[in-house]
Formats: structure tokens, C-alpha cells, sequence
């Protein structure tokens, strides 16, 4: 049984991703936001929640105890939370890290620059890839609501392919990762709904 930590598990994607955790998996979840109040209700046998801050390292290694897989759905400053998360992992003893980043940060979209408004998203990317952890980056492109799982992916050094996803295939890639400690390991990888 896999215990997983969220990080930002209030956030839009963390949301669809822990209903998903909870309908179809039996994995153990920590949900780790900055105002616990606002998922007390889903707490249970198999969901523990916990207010604190990401930037915060002591926080966060209390939070790590006996995890298997930390996954990170996060804004704002992520390099300092990137930088915290990478110290914190690496104090206690854990590897595995799934992380969401955003489309566009290598240049990859064709036709596209995203100047500095992805600074964040790349300097946490450069944080990640330079630790030893076994991450997986994802790289999403627009999120849509579509009730639909359809989606593809594309590796580091690929152009990006399509411009929207919807949430659930997001969630979908998440858990698959969460349960498989071999799969897209140490890996940046587009994610698109096909077109
Ligand atoms: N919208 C798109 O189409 C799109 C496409 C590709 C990638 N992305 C990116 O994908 C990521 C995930 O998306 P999303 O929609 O799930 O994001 P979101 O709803 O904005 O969630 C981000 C979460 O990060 C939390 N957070 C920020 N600073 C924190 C801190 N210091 N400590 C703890 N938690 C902190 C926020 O918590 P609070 O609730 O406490 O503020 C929030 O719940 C985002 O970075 C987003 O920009 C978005």
C-alpha cells in the first residue's frame, strides 16, 4: 500500500487527483495545505491532514515520516519550494517526487516563448533535475474540465505537442505514477490530449 504525500492539496489538480486516490486506489494520502480547515471533511482511516507551509523545511520533513512518494501541486515561488522540498526529501531518506510544472519551459511549444512568466516553473525544473531523486516532472499544457481521460505525452527534447488536457487525465498520469515507482523516472514529460 502506497502512502503519498500532496503538497498543495487544496490546489485545482490536487483536488481531481485525491478523489481519484480515494475511489480507485487504496493508497494511504497526507494532504499538506496552508489552511488544513478547508479539507478537515475528508479526513479518515486512509487520509490524514496537515496544515503547513511548503517553504517551511521543518514542516515538511515532519510531514515526509514514513511517505513512499511525494507529489507536488503547487504555485508562487517554486524554486524556494523546489530547493525546500529537494533538502527536505534528501533529510528524510525519500526518492520519489512527481512533480507539476507547466508546458513550455524548455521552449518547446512551437510558436511559442512564455517569457518570464514561466522563470518559476523552469529554475524549479533546473532545481529537481540537479538532485539525485527519482522525480517525474509533468509538463501539462491548458487545463480544461472535459470529462474525458485522453491524453498523451511527449519526453524531454520533444516538441510539445496539442495546447489543452483536461484535469482528470492530469489526475489519471498522477496516480499511475504515485503506484509505480518505475515509471517516468527521472523524466520531464509533456502531457496533451491528442489532437
Ligand atoms: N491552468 C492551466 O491551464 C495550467 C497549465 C499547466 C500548468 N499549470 C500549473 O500547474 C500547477 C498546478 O495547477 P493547479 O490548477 O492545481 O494550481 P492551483 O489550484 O493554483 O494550486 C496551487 C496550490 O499551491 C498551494 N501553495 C502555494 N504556495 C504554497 C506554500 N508556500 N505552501 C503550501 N502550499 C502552497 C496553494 O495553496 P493555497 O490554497 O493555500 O493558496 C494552491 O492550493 C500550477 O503551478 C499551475 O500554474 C496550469
Amino acid at each position: 500500500m502506497s502512502k503519498v504525500l500532496i503538497l498543495g492539496a487544496n490546489g485545482g489538480i490536487a483536488r481531481v487527483v485525491i478523489d481519484l486516490f480515494l475511489r480507485e486506489t487504496d493508497a494511504e494520502l497526507t494532504l499538506y495545505l496552508r489552511n488544513a480547515r478547508r479539507l478537515k471533511h475528508l479526513e479518515s482511516a486512509r487520509v490524514r491532514v496537515i496544515e503547513g507551509n511548503v517553504l517551511n523545511l521543518d514542516e515538511l520533513k515532519e510531514a515526509m515520516v514514513g511517505q513512499d512518494v511525494v507529489y507536488a501541486n503547487l504555485a508562487g515561488q517554486l524554486k524556494r519550494m523546489a530547493e525546500t522540498i529537494v533538502d527536505a526529501m534528501h533529510a528524510t531518506g525519500l526518492r520519489r517526487l512527481i512533480f507539476i510544472s507547466s508546458m513550455g519551459i524548455y521552449g518547446e511549444v512551437p510558436g511559442e516563448k512564455y517569457k518570464s512568466i514561466l522563470d518559476p516553473y523552469r529554475d524549479s525544473a533546473v532545481v529537481i533535475e540537479a538532485s539525485n531523486l527519482n522525480y517525474t516532472i509533468l509538463r501539462p499544457a491548458w487545463f480544461t474540465n472535459a470529462n474525458e481521460v485522453d491524453y498523451e505525452t511527449t519526453p524531454k527534447g520533444e516538441s510539445f505537442k496539442g495546447s489543452i488536457v483536461s484535469r482528470k487525465s492530469v489526475a489519471d498520469l498522477v496516480v499511475k505514477l504515485a503506484l509505480d515507482p518505475n515509471l517516468e523516472v527521472r523524466q520531464s514529460i509533456g502531457v496533451n490530449k491528442p489532437e
